[in-house]
Formats: C-alpha cells, sequence, structure tokens
C-alpha cells in the first residue's frame, strides 16, 4: 500500500516537472510580451494581405466590368450627330445624356479588357497600372451614376463626364511612358502596335463623344456639339502653323515659313478635334526636319509646303517639307510607337549649342519631338477616322506627307465615331 502511494507521489511529480514548461508560458508576465509580438506580426501580415488583396481585387475581381465588356459598342456616324435635330426645350441634350450613360461604360469595359490582355510583366508596370487603375474608377463612377431622367441629373452627369475628361487628359503620356518603361520585356512589337493603336483610337472616340455632348450645351451657329458645319482647312492649318512655328522658334531659334496652296477657300462639315491632335504632329516633323537639315544656316531655311486638295469623296492636306528627307534604313520604322531620331541629333554639337542658348527663354507648350509618338498617332487616328496617312520620302531633299480624310456629309461611307 505505502509502496503504491509513494509510486503514485513520484507519478505525480513527474507530470507536474513534464508540465512546467507549458504552465510557464501562461504565466501573465511572459505571454504579454510574446503574444504582443506573435500579434503584431500576424496584423501586420494580415494588413499587407488586405492592402494586396483589395488592390488584386480592383483588378480582378470585377464582375460587372466582365458583364459590361461582353456588350456591343453602338458606334455613331458623325452624320447621325450632325443631324439628330436640335430641339429648343433641350430634349436633344437629354437623349444625348442617356446615350452616353449607357454606351461608356461598355467601351471602358473593353478597354479595361485589352489592359488584362497584355502580358503579365507588361501589364505590371506601375504607369500602365495607373492608367488601368484610371479606366476602373472611371468605369465605377459612370457604371454607378443612377437613370438621367431630368435636366437637372444631365446637369449633373454632365459635370462627371467633364471631370473625367480632365483626369484623363495626360493618357497618351502616361501609356507612351509605361510602354518605354517595358520596352526590354517586349519580344513582340505587334501586341504592342495592336494595344496602342485600339487603345488610343477608342479613347479618341470616347473623347469625340463626351466633348460633342458637352458642346451641345454651347450656342454657336457654326457648329454642332464638336462638328464644324463649315471648316475651313485653311483657317485650322494656319492656327496648328502659328502653334508650331513658336515652339520651333523656341528650340531651334527661327522657324520656317509655311505657304499654304491648293483648295484654300473650301469649306465643309467635319470635327476638327482629330485634325487638332493631327496637324500639329505633322507640322512640328516637317519644321524640325528643316531646321536640322540647315544648322550651319539657321536664318536661312527652306518654306515647308502645305496643299489642300478637296473632292466629293475626301480631302487630302499634303504637308512638304525640304529637310533631307527620311533615310532609307528607317523609313520602314518611323511610324513604329517609340521610334524617334531625337536622341540623336542632340548629339550634334551644333543642336547643343542651339539647346543652350535656347532653354529657359519663354513659355514652351509641349515637346517639339522625343516621344516618337507623332507619326503612329496621327496614322492610326486617321484610319479611325477613314482614311489614311502616308509617307513620301526623297532622301536628299525632303518628305511629303498625305493626310486623307473622308468627308462627313453623309453623302459617302463614313466611319463612326
Ligand atoms: N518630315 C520629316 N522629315 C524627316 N524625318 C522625319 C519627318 N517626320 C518624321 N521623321 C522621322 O520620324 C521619326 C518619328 O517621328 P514621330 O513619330 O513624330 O516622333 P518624334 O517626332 O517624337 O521623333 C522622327 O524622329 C524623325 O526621325
Ligand atoms: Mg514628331
Amino acid at each position: 500500500m505505502e509502496r503504491n502511494k509513494v509510486v503514485a507521489l513520484i507519478f505525480f511529480f513527474f507530470i507536474l516537472i513534464l508540465l512546467a514548461p507549458i504552465t510557464k508560458t501562461i504565466t501573465p508576465t511572459s505571454t504579454d510580451n510574446e503574444r504582443f509580438r506573435s500579434t503584431s506580426s500576424i496584423q501586420g501580415y494580415t494588413e499587407l494581405a488586405r492592402e494586396r488583396s483589395k488592390t488584386v481585387t480592383s483588378f480582378y475581381n470585377q464582375s460587372a466590368i466582365d458583364v459590361s465588356a461582353e456588350k456591343a459598342s453602338v458606334r455613331l456616324t458623325p452624320a447621325t450627330l450632325l443631324y439628330a435635330g436640335k430641339s429648343p426645350d433641350g430634349h436633344h441634350i437629354l437623349s444625348s445624356a442617356k446615350y452616353l450613360h449607357k454606351e461608356l461604360p461598355v467601351r471602358i469595359a473593353h478597354r479595361i479588357k485589352g489592359f488584362r490582355s497584355l502580358p503579365f510583366i507588361i501589364g505590371c508596370n506601375p504607369t500602365i497600372l495607373q492608367v488601368h487603375e484610371l479606366y476602373i474608377r472611371a468605369y465605377h463612377v459612370l457604371s454607378d451614376f443612377p437613370a438621367i431622367k431630368d435636366q437637372e441629373m444631365e446637369a449633373r452627369y454632365s459635370k462627371l463626364v467633364q471631370q473625367l475628361l480632365d483626369d484623363h487628359k495626360d493618357v497618351v503620356t502616361l501609356l507612351a511612358e509605361g510602354f518605354r518603361e517595358c520596352r526590354r520585356h517586349i519580344q513582340d512589337e505587334t501586341l504592342v502596335r495592336n494595344f496602342l493603336d485600339t487603345t488610343l483610337t477608342s479613347r479618341l472616340g470616347i473623347r469625340m463623344l463626351a466633348t460633342h455632348h458637352l458642346a451641345l450645351h454651347e450656342e454657336n451657329p457654326d457648329f454642332v456639339g464638336i462638328i464644324c458645319r463649315r471648316l475651313s482647312p485653311k483657317k485650322i492649318i494656319e492656327k496648328w502653323v502659328d502653334f508650331a512655328r513658336r515652339l520651333c522658334e523656341h528650340q531651334y531659334g527661327n522657324s520656317p515659313r509655311v505657304r499654304i496652296n491648293g483648295h484654300v477657300a473650301a469649306r465643309f462639315p467635319f470635327i476638327p478635334l482629330p485634325l487638332d491632335y493631327i496637324l500639329p504632329e505633322l507640322l512640328k516633323n516637317a519644321m524640325r526636319a528643316t531646321m536640322e537639315s540647315h544648322l550651319d544656316t539657321p536664318y536661312n531655311v527652306p518654306d515647308v509646303g502645305v496643299t489642300i486638295a478637296n473632292n466629293d469623296v475626301d480631302f487630302v492636306i499634303r504637308i512638304s517639307d525640304r529637310g533631307g528627307g527620311i533615310p532609307h534604313r528607317i523609313l520602314d520604322k518611323v511610324t513604329d510607337y517609340h521610334y524617334s531620331t531625337a536622341e540623336e541629333s542632340n548629339q550634334d554639337p551644333r543642336m547643343n549649342n542651339l539647346f543652350n542658348t535656347m532653354t529657359n527663354s519663354g513659355p514652351q507648350s509641349g515637346p517639339m519631338h522625343g516621344f516618337g509618338f507623332g507619326l503612329p498617332t496621327s496614322r492610326a487616328y486617321a484610319e479611325y477616322l477613314g482614311g489614311s496617312l502616308s509617307i513620301q520620302s526623297m532622301q536628299g531633299i525632303g518628305t511629303d506627307v498625305y493626310l486623307r480624310l473622308r468627308h462627313i456629309d453623309g453623302k459617302g461611307e463614313s466611319f463612326r465615331v
């Protein structure tokens, strides 16, 4: 009996010794520290995970966008926009807002689908992600907007549309930067071209529709929304010649004169907006080539010639310079996104002298060249508008660029916005 008691006691102590480390850990003083440490790292981890999942969800888990992306976009001809009619009670503005309310989320969802189909390493670029996010945000604010029933709602909607136009104004520059940053990861050049062609032309379409709607509020006898009833190609060319010459003078100390000839008196209905993108790009290129091929005689440079040809089907604007032409070896590349000879010309010592004297001498409204986006974007826009951009180089003499655009008067077949 006694022996049994002793064995039981030894066993009891043995158990106590075994349990000692456990009991120790549940004493309050030591656990506080440990628990604090472990919860903080768990907390940190969950915060990180939550943060990450929030970002990923904003790109990934978007069933509403998936549904919209499956819908077809409804594209309008300029003639429809032009003849949609103007009602004194502003009914046309209300129906235009209703159309946009339905249409914009669909178009934006299509673009988001484009961002999602980019190769992983490109889609992950922070600058490209930033644009992707801008589109997702635009999708949500536009599709969350309630049905537009009256003028007060329409006014609020227009304000939102204006705000989004402002928020997205730098998208082309951001995309140019983003894709440049991941150039070295890009194996398939056509992939970039297709993405940028579609994204940029679709953006042009969206901006044309949005600006058209906002402009419907304005009273201007020459305009219906963004469509000018009697656009003078000469006038719009002159506007951009002034702009390009100012820029050119800022950079090179002088600029070529521009002679405009051909159908200078022509007037017809057209949308100035895309011309406002294309013309300055082509004129800057012509002026830059002229100046850089005459660096030894910057105050004596040949003129740039612009010829307008108007006919029943389309109108053509030819810009001719005597800037030495585009060398054979690069002719195929100049319409690639990001292709630019800006770096090379900056290395010319004569350019450096010019740069030193010219920089900081007055306000500048954008770069003369350097992104390598002027020609590819202009060509994409021209094709979107049912036209074309073709380049003829007379190596050793100069370059002719032909911008051909279809009329929108509804007589012939036309593009859709
Ligand atoms: N009129 C022209 N004459 C000679 N070269 C030209 C002309 N227009 C374009 N180029 C060449 O094509 C390249 C690409 O033009 P562009 O797409 O406008 O980009 P960027 O002007 O930013 O270089 C230019 O860098 C230049 O080498
Ligand atoms: Mg250019």
